[in-house]
């Protein structure tokens, strides 16, 4: 494994930690790539996912919304907040050489605790990934790499299984939530509302709406967002920090290709409503109203 990774730096911060937990690795360059040995990274302001191995020569984009990882010579799908969803017809999760799956209990498709899970259809990454997860070895008591213990735990596999039944319904309701946003917020001068698939560039794909993001204008996010809160509604950041700007990544130990401004106008202006398959037409309603009341 090894190679070379990029990404959009407005991201989930895990991304660190996949990029430098490469076991196996040869050289570890990143972008967010790392080289752990001389704690240096490079990081990119791409709008796309990315990830290529030493033996591409050039990176292969993938539209997606989620971010790579560090798995092997390919295209690694972040797919933590995308279960269920599709671009171009294909289940994303098959698209890339790998898709890495959250199952933390907010996630789609959550546990009781933690979990998750990769897809691949390549043998060989197949092969190495069941030995890492079970501490690097076919043979526990003589492995050949540096594993994990990264078994799914049988009581979350229940679990997930049980909910697994309903996770096109809950979708289907996720994409109902966000029509029904969609439609009681449009026109609000200063507010921006998440692409839709037939607004975005991205036609053929198919939302399943971990988040409802939009974005707040004019310096007013951090207002908007307090005035939700006295009116009873939570609201979320994702992410308040672009990848450049955190600590790991200070102290000269990046460098940065571009001036990642979109990243960081993004961190100042993001803000997720609440979106929950069982939310109620009520609740819907109610941030609505508290929404447009601060407009
Ligand atoms: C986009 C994204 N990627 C990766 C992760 C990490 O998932 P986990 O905490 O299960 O490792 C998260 C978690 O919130 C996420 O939102």
């Amino acid at each position: 494994m090894g190679g070379r990774s990029q990404g959009n730096s407005n991201t989930y911060n895990g991304i660190p930690q996949r990029v430098t937990l490469n076991h196996t690795g040869s050289t570890q360059r990143a972008g967010a790539c790392g080289d752990r040995t001389r704690g240096e990274y490079r990081l990119t302001g791409l709008g796309a996912g990315r990830l290529v191995g030493d033996l591409e020569p050039e990176p292969r984009a993938l539209g997606l919304q989620g971010q790579p990882g560090a798995l092997g010579g390919g295209v690694a799908e972040d797919i933590a907040q995308a279960f269920g969803g599709t671009w171009k017809g294909k289940k994303l999760g098959s698209i890339g050489s790998t898709g890495c799956f959250s199952f933390f209990p907010s996630k789609n498709l959550g546990g009781f605790g933690d979990g998750g899970m990769v897809s691949t259809n390549d043998d060989q990454l197949n092969d190495l990934m069941r030995m890492l997860l079970k501490h690097g070895g076919k043979d526990k008591y003589n492995v050949d790499h540096i594993g994990y213990n990264a078994r799914l735990d049988t009581l979350q596999a229940a679990v997930l299984l049980a909910k697994f039944k309903y996770i096109d319904e809950f979708n289907d309701r996720r994409r109902k939530i966000a029509e029904l946003y969609n439609d009681g917020l449009k026109g609000l001068e200063g507010l921006v509302l998440p692409l839709t698939p037939s607004s975005s560039p991205l036609t053929d794909s198919c939302h399943v709406y971990h988040q409802y993001t939009v974005r707040v204008l004019n310096g007013k996010r951090d207002a908007f967002q307090k005035h939700l809160s006295d009116k009873g509604v939570s609201t979320m950041i994702y992410y308040p920090f672009p990848l450049h700007r955190l600590k790991v990544f200070g102290d000269g130990r990046s460098k940065t290709f571009g001036s990642l401004e979109l990243s960081g106008k993004a961190a100042l202006e993001v803000v997720s409503l609440p979106i929950e398959p069982l939310m109620k037409e009520g609740e819907i309603l109610f941030v609505s109203d508290a929404v447009k009341s601060f407009f």
